[in-house]
């Protein structure tokens, strides 16, 4: 198996349709480093039920009480957080060979879920942190990861990472550093997440290196079986409810352990929770976030958990060790 899926780990520790307002930086708050780590779906049902202006499809609603955790996320971004860059890790940017960091200083163009056409086609137009980028692109490297940076200033960024980004950011006034998901352990029956544990250590050395107050986000849902039937109103919520009480159950064992703390437990049960659920947290994000964050003893801060079309979703907050949630 080349290096590609396999690299020695470390020894140690572990926009809008009108155009968008101009990355403005933060107040000069004390702390840098990475400030929070977040776990933010990215059903673009949540986005539709939402009816923002970028979004071409209108809703009636729906999903209200995941859309309140977002809300409540939002809050802790702006209020207290106020990162200077959000950097986010989502499993439908697929890279088949190694880890790509998008370096184009300003993504703008029309992002559409290819299964939900109807319920997401929506114009962005945000900033990137190159230079955080670039940085994290050759930690990683420097760790043993294959890496490249992406320069195409055509590419089409994918409907996970625009969606993270609206629901946690609607404003899009927090410049970006968006990475992609080198997918290959869905070429193997079980999870290989190794080497999201180096790209989390080559995300938090590259924060640190250059001095940026980031809040990381890991664009995962939790179990992942779903309706293949959509209802005559998508956002029917009678219609809502777990795929079954398995994937229900496997849900609320993750999320207790995640309430508990520490995280360090979470290794083990990630990859069962995979194995039982099809997890999203396949993809690595959770992982990768965890890692950066140097999987802190605390437990993490639930906002909120529902279903769409069926699948596990939950807003999750994490602070680095000697935060505390407030
Ligand atoms: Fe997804």
């Amino acid at each position: 198996m080349s290096k590609v899926f396999r690299v020695p780990l470390p020894s140690a520790r572990g926009g809008a349709t009108t155009a968008p307002r101009a990355p403005q930086p933060a107040a000069t708050p004390p702390r840098r480093g990475i400030v929070a780590g977040c776990l933010s779906p990215h059903p673009p049902h949540l986005i539709y039920a939402e009816n923002p202006p970028q979004n071409e499809p209108r809703s009636t609603g729906g999903w209200e009480t995941l859309r309140w955790a977002y809300e409540r996320l939002r809050a802790r971004i702006r209020e207290v957080h106020k990162p200077d860059v959000l950097i986010v890790h989502a499993p439908h940017w697929i890279t088949m060979v190694g880890h790509h960091v998008n370096c184009v200083p300003n993504p703008r163009g029309t992002s559409v879920e290819p299964i939900f056409p109807h319920l997401f086609r929506y114009h962005y137009d945000f900033h990137t942190d190159v230079e955080l980028g670039e940085v994290i692109a050759d930690e990683a490297n420097g760790l043993g990861l294959v890496t490249r940076k992406l320069r195409d200033p055509r590419v089409r960024v994918d409907y996970a990472t625009i969606g993270a980004l609206h629901l946690v950011n609607p404003a899009w006034d927090i410049p970006v550093v968006s990475l992609s998901a080198n997918n290959n352990p869905y070429f193997y029956s079980d999870a290989s997440l190794e080497e999201m544990e180096v790209l989390g250590e080559a995300t938090r050395r590259a924060v640190e290196a250059t001095g940026r107050r980031a809040v990381l986000l890991a664009s995962n849902s939790l179990s992942h079986l779903h309706w293949h039937e959509e209802p005559e109103l998508p956002e029917d919520m009678e219609r809502e409810h777990p795929y079954n009480n398995h994937q229900y159950r496997w849900d609320m064992k993750l999320l207790e352990a995640i309430r508990r703390g520490p995280t360090a437990p979470l290794r083990e049960l990630i990859p069962e929770h995979i194995e039982a659920t099809a997890s999203e947290t396949k993809a690595g994000s959770l992982t990768w976030m965890l890692a950066a964050l140097g999987w802190p003893k605390v437990g993490g801060d639930v906002f909120g958990y529902g279903t769409i079309i069926g699948t596990g979703n939950a807003v999750v907050e994490w602070l680095p060790e000697g935060s505390q949630h407030g």
